[in-house]
């Protein structure tokens, strides 16, 4: 990155122009394998060395936990971090959103740790792969549906399958993640990890409008108009009794804690725009530019 960075501004805003989106994505996915290495490396040291370690709170140390075992980025490391503070209860794992299963943040605390979870993916090759790389690996453990999660079907999906209170939901549908998560209501999860669209921003408290069956890159071609801003989700989080523990360093997921848990673990709210990171895969345009991208398209402001 060090060297795109010194190429002049108006040469580098003439080639994002000519190249395609996915080839920037591409490029700047590469540098996460520095990311891991340091992630890696880092837990590594810090679990032999434990009286080197400076002490942190708040969202240094939940940053200082980001690790990636099958999580998409340092999920898996930050909520290790979190259940073992708040210390499970049921171990068990609900995620809207797994892709074909093998990417998520369900796979570590299945495969790592023996929970149980209940998955649920709209696309019927990914659940069909999913229930089989779960059925291998955990029998019956695992629970896969292939099913659409919408906020008038959320609470009727989930009270089949889990008990009133359970450990954790983990939400990333790229879409109405903000309604699906305003309209749960007949379970509580104790943490949840939900995706943030940081396109829009650290300020900004809005999501895209419901609309059934939404489909990011049929709305727009950059796939930047999706999902709710990291203000919007941690406002929603605070009136269903949550903290924002923080977001993890690559500005894709906040963890919301139930407020009574975090009180007794000393888990402190830290506010959205502390939390909030820009998006690591469009790091080629500031915020402010992939905002003026999708500035056009109906927001709702909650
Ligand atoms: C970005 S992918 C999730 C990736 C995975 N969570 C990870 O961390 O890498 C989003 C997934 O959500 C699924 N999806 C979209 N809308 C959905 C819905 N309403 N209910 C369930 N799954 C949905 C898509 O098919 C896609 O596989």
């Amino acid at each position: 990155m060090g060297v795109w960075t010194r190429v002049p501004r108006g040469m580098r805003d003439r080639l994002t122009g000519v190249l395609p989106e996915w080839w920037w994505s591409w490029l700047h996915q590469l540098r996460e394998i520095d990311v891991d290495r340091e992630w890696q490396g880092g837990a590594i040291l810090r679990a032999a060395h434990p009286s080197l370690a400076a002490p942190t709170t708040g969202l240094a140390a939940l940053r200082a936990a980001e690790l990636r075992v099958h999580s998409q980025n340092g999920e898996d490391g930050i909520l290790a971090y979190l259940l073992d503070r708040i210390g499970p209860t049921t171990r068990d794992v609900v995620e809207f959103g797994i892709g074909d299963g093998t990417e998520c943040c369900a796979a570590n605390l299945v495969l790592t740790f023996g929970w149980s979870a209940h998955l649920l993916e709209a696309n019927a090759d990914d659940a069909r792969a999913a229930a089989a790389f779960y059925a291998e690996r955990a029998g019956d453990r695992v629970h896969v549906d292939h099913t659409a999660v919408e906020p008038d079907t959320v609470d009727a999906l989930l009270s089949q399958h889990v008990s009133p209170v359970f450990d954790l939901l983990s939400l990333d549908i790229d879409g109405n993640d903000y309604w699906v998560l305003e309209a749960l209501g007949a379970v509580r999860p104790r943490v949840i990890v939900v995706e943030y669209n940081a396109s829009f921003g650290p300020e900004r408290s809005v999501t895209i409008p419901y609309t059934r069956g939404f489909d990011r890159y049929a709305a727009h071609a950059s796939g930047f108009y999706h999902g709710a801003s990291v203000t919007a989700l941690a406002r929603l989080g605070q009136r269903k009794g949550y903290v924002l523990a923080g977001c993890d360093s690559r500005g894709t997921n906040a963890f919301l804690v139930d407020a009574g848990a975090a009180s007794s673990a000393g888990i402190e709210a830290v506010s959205p725009a502390e939390a909030f990171a820009p998006l690591f895969e469009r790091a080629h345009l500031s915020v402010e530019e992939q905002f003026r991208q999708i500035a056009h398209l109906p927001l709702a402001e909650v």
